[in-house]
């Protein structure tokens, strides 16, 4: 396959950004490095951008089979996303249904407590101030995005949650929470980008509670690559599979 990539816009922590022979799309790179503790933590996984731009592609098309508005455009080879180009708000919204990660080291929380509704948390995408949380004054006074703009995030979040969780749930994972990240159209529209992925969310076994995203290596135990292939090879049906000829 030939890629449609020009000039390099944006290097990230694991995706580098093209642009494409078209002025609204880019293609994203997703790249085998790993990081935690805002890069302090950094190795290189081979065939994790793989993985992690198969499920990524897979979970934007269930959002965009219900209605939500993705930049995602297409999956020209694993590896590479086609989207759309956006420009993107500076926000981690992070949804929580059961309590784990910082929110227990941060609140009285008790570990697997459930959360219904969930807990949107909002943080500042900024690795110098390491990424901050947030709440609705601060971020009118950064001028991150309008009270209307939180009012659509908000909403377009709880949905994405419901429509991510049923499907992970009916597979046999349970999702006890996870980050996404909007940004806006050439008209201004919010629409949501980067990715979703075992980097930006956790995932866990229902029957075993075994874990199987980033947090491994942010613990640094083994199997990261092993639990990313699993997500892969619980979510992807066997269309996709024959489609890139994925024999897991
Ligand atoms: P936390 O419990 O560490 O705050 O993480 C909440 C969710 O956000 C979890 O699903 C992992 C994801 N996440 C990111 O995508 N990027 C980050 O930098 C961090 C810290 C968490
Ligand atoms: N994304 C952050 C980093 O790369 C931290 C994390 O995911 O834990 O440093």
């Amino acid at each position: 396959m030939n890629l449609d990539k020009r000039n390099l816009l944006y290097r990230g922590k694991a995706k580098d950004v093209y642009a494409t022979s078209h002025p609204h799309q880019v293609l994203v790179k997703f790249r085998d490095d790993i990081t935690a503790g805002d890069g302090k933590k950094k190795e290189i996984m081979g065939l994790k951008g793989y993985y992690n731009s198969l499920i990524s592609a897979k979970l934007f098309q269930i959002l965009e089979d219900a209605g939500i508005k993705t930049q995602y455009l297409g999956l020209p080879e694993p590896g590479y996303i086609l989207s759309l180009k956006l420009d993107m708000i500076p926000l981690e919204v992070i949804t929580r249904n059961i309590a784990a990660g910082s929110l227990l080291r941060r609140f009285p929380f008790q570990e697997g407590q459930t959360f219904k509704p969930p807990i949107i948390q909002m943080d500042f995408k900024n690795d110098e101030y390491h990424d901050p949380m947030l709440n609705d004054d601060i971020i009118l006074a950064l001028e991150l995005a309008t009270r209307e703009d939180l009012e659509i995030i908000r909403e377009t979040t709880l949905k994405i949650n419901q429509v991510l969780k049923d499907f992970l749930e009916e597979r046999g994972l349970l999702f006890p929470d996870f980050k996404i990240e909007y940004g806006r159209d050439q008209d201004g529209n919010i629409v949501l980008g980067d990715e979703i992925s075992p980097d930006t969310c956790r995932f866990w076994d229902s029957e075993t509670c075994d874990i199987l995203d980033k947090d491994l290596f942010r613990k640094g135990e083994s199997g990261v690559i092993e639990a990313y292939q699993k997500v892969a090879n619980i979510i992807l049906d066997e269309k996709d599979k024959k489609k890139w000829n994925l024999d897991f």
